[in-house]
């Protein structure tokens, strides 16, 4: 992959957005102007930019620095070895519905076979071809090919009892029993999943189930992968801590049929994005700027380090995406000022940074076409998912003037345009705990192994590796299966790094870092 570099980044109290890159090329060749060492000390600048002043920033901003315009032509490229250590360490999560298998299929044939895959099903009936039996036994077949999967159904009744045990009841629909709908709840057990079955796993991303195009998947999770390799270069180059990493795709296009032309239109966003975004962009604006900075505020396609899932509140249904936005500032504040969002105050208060990496794709995003209603209620949801938290950030040193304004505008935007009538409030959507407050022993307890008993058409089942991996008896994330399973990675990775990643690490080495690969 060989991104464009961030023109900037924005601070915002302990979060920092860095600015759109994008892809310019997938498979680059490697020239002798893409010394690696060089890629990472451009983005490690950024990252230090992006601990300094707002104001700062932001005149640094309006003049980017020389530094962009280097030999590499401001590009920066990751390449295969990399990309591979990173896919090798992360699990893609795909909610789904009633999507036909063939859909879904094609989304699994994206994936990059490295990666492990849960398939989070909510599709309405078991039986028939396109029911959720013939979705599990979909997964299987592509894990005898060597990838580890997991089928797991959102209304498995023991995923609700797994979820309770772990004291997390709230997402649990007390008269069905059940987990509760929604694309948010679907993505939330995909992560209690990936922890619980994937202990070695370090990235998650996820990936909906209804995009038409195999090779556009494929791309975000290299994307993904990318954007993390450069984060590590940087981190390992500059000497900070590894910071919670997001990155979040923004789509090379929406194609969308004008029945009036009866051509497709390459639009740039989504009818909800690009409503979504406009209003991000006002709160995270800076000197008056306020266009074009986020363009990320709806990506379905996102996937950050496994520690900053375990330790983010997650919101419900289509709210879960535009309150990582605002997650971030409020999960940070200081003990004193730290908000209790629905009673459920984040784990760790610590001083560990936030960064946000928006990638925008060469493929397009082609996926169901929904209809005016649908994205009403995405307006309501992700304006209400802003609207309801943004005021309680007291870490980020944004305006307080113009988080009320904006919150006016949201309201009155909504009312305007039908999404809610004008004596309704917007939405406030439901915020699950953080899954690091969760009891994830008892939940895996109650799930059982992997290997034992279960069958995807009966709501769960793991496929691959993954069930021959874990032992009878395994007494959980250390095991002696873990570890072998670790070393069997380190040894790979060692194989695989080229010389100058062994210069960088050994560069982090003699500056009392932690190495590169760690
Ligand atoms: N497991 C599960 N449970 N999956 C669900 C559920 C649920 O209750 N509801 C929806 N999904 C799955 C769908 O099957 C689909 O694969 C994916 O989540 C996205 O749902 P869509 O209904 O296709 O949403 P969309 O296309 O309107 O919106 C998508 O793009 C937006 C950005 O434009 C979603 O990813 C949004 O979250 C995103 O903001
Ligand atoms: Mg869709």
């Amino acid at each position: 992959m060989r991104y464009s570099l961030p023109l900037g980044s924005r601070p915002f109290g302990p979060l920092c957005i860095m600015q759109q890159m994008e892809v310019v090329e997938l498979e680059p060749r490697p020239t002798n102007m893409d010394n690696r060492l060089y890629g990472a000390s451009e983005l490690s600048d950024l990252g230090r930019r992006g601990l300094l002043s707002q104001q700062q920033t932001s005149q640094q901003q309006t003049q980017p620095t020389q530094n962009f315009n280097q030999p590499v032509g401001g590009t920066v490229a990751v390449f295969p070895d990399e990309l591979d250590r990173i896919l090798e360490s992360m699990v893609i999560v795909v909610p789904c519905k009633d999507e036909q298998v063939e859909v879904v299929k094609g989304v699994i044939k994206g994936i990059p076979s490295l990666c492990a895959v849960i398939l989070v099903s909510n599709c309405s009936h078991r039986d028939g071809e396109n029911g959720w039996g013939a979705q599990a036994r979909m997964l299987e077949e592509f894990c005898t090919w060597g990838r580890e999967g997991c089928f797991v159904h959102q209304k498995y009744p023991g995923a609700a009892m797994a979820f309770a045990a772990a004291g997390v009841h709230e997402v649990v629909d007390r008269t069905t029993g059940t987990i509760r709908n929604g694309k948010g709840e679907g993505m939330y057990l995909g992560i209690a999943m990936a922890r619980s079955y994937f202990p070695n796993r370090q990235y998650i991303g996820f990936i909906d189930a209804d995009n038409r195009v195999p090779g556009s998947v494929t791309e975000y999770c290299k994307a993904y992968a990318g954007g993390f390799a450069l984060v590590q270069r940087s981190s390992a180059k500059s000497g900070d801590e590894l910071e919670d990493v997001m990155v979040r795709i923004c789509w090379g296009s929406k194609p969308k049929h004008n029945s009036e032309t009866g051509r497709i239109d390459f639009v740039k966003q989504g009818r909800s994005s690009r409503i979504v975004n406009t209003f991000l962009n006002k709160l995270f604006a800076v000197l008056g700027e306020d266009r074009d900075f986020i363009t990320t505020g709806n990506a379905g396609e996102h996937a950050m380090t496994m520690d900053m899932a375990l330790t983010m509140r997650m919101a419900n249904g289509y709210a879960i995406e535009p309150y990582q936005y605002i997650e971030p500032l409020l999960r940070h504040s200081s003990s004193s000022t730290c908000d209790a969002v629905n009673g459920h105050k984040p784990k760790h208060i610590d001083s560990k940074k936030t960064l946000i990496l928006q990638i925008k794709t060469a493929n397009p995003h082609l996926h169901r076409e929904t209809d005016d209603d649908h994205i009403l209620k995405m307006w309501a949801a992700g304006l209400g998912a802003i609207y309801h938290y943004i005021r309680a950030s007291k870490a980020s040193g944004l305006d307080s003037t113009v988080i009320a304004n904006l919150c006016d505008e949201m309201h009155e935007f909504a009312v305007q345009n039908g999404a809610i009538n004008n004596t309704e409030e917007l939405p406030r959507p439901r915020i699950y705990p953080s899954l690091d407050r969760a009891d994830l022993d008892s939940f895996r307890d109650v799930l059982g192994e992997p290997c034992v008993g279960h069958d995807g058409p009966a709501g769960l089942g793991f496929y691959g590796p993954v069930d021959s991996a874990w032992p009878n008896g395994s007494d959980g994330l250390n095991s002696p299966t873990d570890q072998s399973a670790s070393d069997h990675d380190s040894s790979y990775r060692r194989s695989s790094v080229s010389s100058e990643e062994e210069a960088l690490s050994d560069i982090s080495k003699s500056c009392g870092m932690r190495p590169l690969l760690a």
